[in-house]
């Protein structure tokens, strides 16, 4: 018996125990025993472009989908599609490609994204959403990806405070909406021949502005979100953009989403060879390096996130793993580790990397 199985689950340099067939089964497209090479694997998108499945015998499917040998980026897939992570990605995807079709944000459907958003937060541990946010994005998923993590890490931080399951939800909104107004933006850009460089940042410069008119238009956002997605490239000490406003001026949603924006932007790659150490970003947080955000959201940020990194699991520069059992404001950097039962301390020889991928 055949079962279908998407070809993005399928890995160069994966010999094959097992023939591959197109999605119907009835083409033999491969035989067991070959090695996949990038070139056959094109080969198979290309035989269907319009079902990106193939067939292969299902005793060989449950083997596949453990990603048991399978290399990194393939056990990150899983587990982001297991999570529902991806189809998160979608659903922000299609919301934002609807004001490109039809000049329209559908605030019923970033109502639902929202509350399945909250559902994720509340049931998922945060080293499982870290694992998502952690992950190399591609050029095309950036910006939905982006604006996913930005959603869990606000409502994470809305729970961190204490506020009231409504402030959270309106943090979760503004998470995901803070930056649609790119959008309008990368419209813009592409009809806008012979800008220069210094013209193209004064127009990303607007791009809050943008945000806060689409979801302003259309009245059903709360006023709390529209201003969180207008500050949320303010400085506490001034000198942000939009409007150059500081400190209390800057409305919490703002400052709160700014720091999100902050963080997630700090931690993002385009590879798994450019990757990011979350754990010097924390260092860098706690050492005020980016500048213009609220201190005080910055310690409560770092004090919980050391409370809920304990516990988790992390890949070490040798390459083994390790599991955290205590870090240190002062050196977020370096944590004490559970090391195969030998207890030590991390540092500039031996110092985790990133949250270990299941
Ligand atoms: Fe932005």
């Amino acid at each position: 018996m055949l079962k279908k199985i998407d070809i993005d689950y399928l890995w160069e340099g994966l010999v094959l125990c097992f023939d591959v067939y197109d999605s119907s089964g009835r083409v033999l497209l491969l035989n067991k025993g070959e090695t996949l090479t990038d070139e056959k694997i094109n080969k198979l998108k290309k035989f269907n472009p319009d079902d990106c499945r193939v067939s292969i015998d299902y005793t060989y499917y449950d083997e596949i989908m453990s990603g048991l040998d399978a290399p990194v980026f393939i056990r990150e897939r899983l587990f982001e599609d297991n999570f529902g992570y991806t189809r998160l990605c979608h659903e922000i995807e299609s919301l934002f490609s609807m004001w490109v079709k039809h000049r329209y944000i559908d605030s019923d459907k970033a109502m639902q994204i929202m509350r399945a958003i909250y559902k994720k937060s509340e049931e998922s541990s945060f080293a499982d959403i870290l694992q998502c946010i952690q992950a190399p994005r591609k050029k095309q998923d950036k910006l939905y990806r982006h604006s996913l993590n930005v959603a869990f890490l606000n409502a994470k931080i809305g729970s961190w405070l204490k506020l009231s399951d409504e402030d959270i939800k309106m943090l979760i909104l503004s998470g995901f909406l803070h930056d649609v107004g790119k959008i309008k933006l990368f419209s813009a850009l592409l009809n806008s021949k012979g800008m220069s460089e210094k013209e193209e940042i004064e127009m990303l410069k607007k791009h809050p502005v943008y945000s806060y008119d689409m979801l302003s238009l259309y009245g059903r956002f709360d006023e709390r979100v529209c201003m969180a997605v207008r500050t949320h490239h303010e400085n506490m000490g001034g000198g942000g953009y939009p409007e150059g406003v500081e400190s209390d001026e800057i409305p919490v949603f703002g400052r709160i989403t700014s720091l999100s924006n902050v963080y997630d932007n700090a931690v993002s790659s385009e590879s798994y060879d450019d990757k990011k150490n979350c754990f010097t970003v924390y260092r860098q947080l706690y050492e005020q390096e980016f500048g213009g955000l609220d201190m005080q959201l910055v310690n409560i940020f770092l004090k919980n996130m050391m409370k809920e990194l304990v516990n988790t699991e992390v890949l070490l520069s040798s390459g083994k793993t390790a599991v955290i059992k205590k870090m240190f404001s002062d050196s977020l950097d370096y944590p004490i580790v559970d090391f195969n039962g030998y207890i030590r301390k991390t540092d500039e020889e031996l110092y985790c990397k990133q949250i270990f991928i299941k």
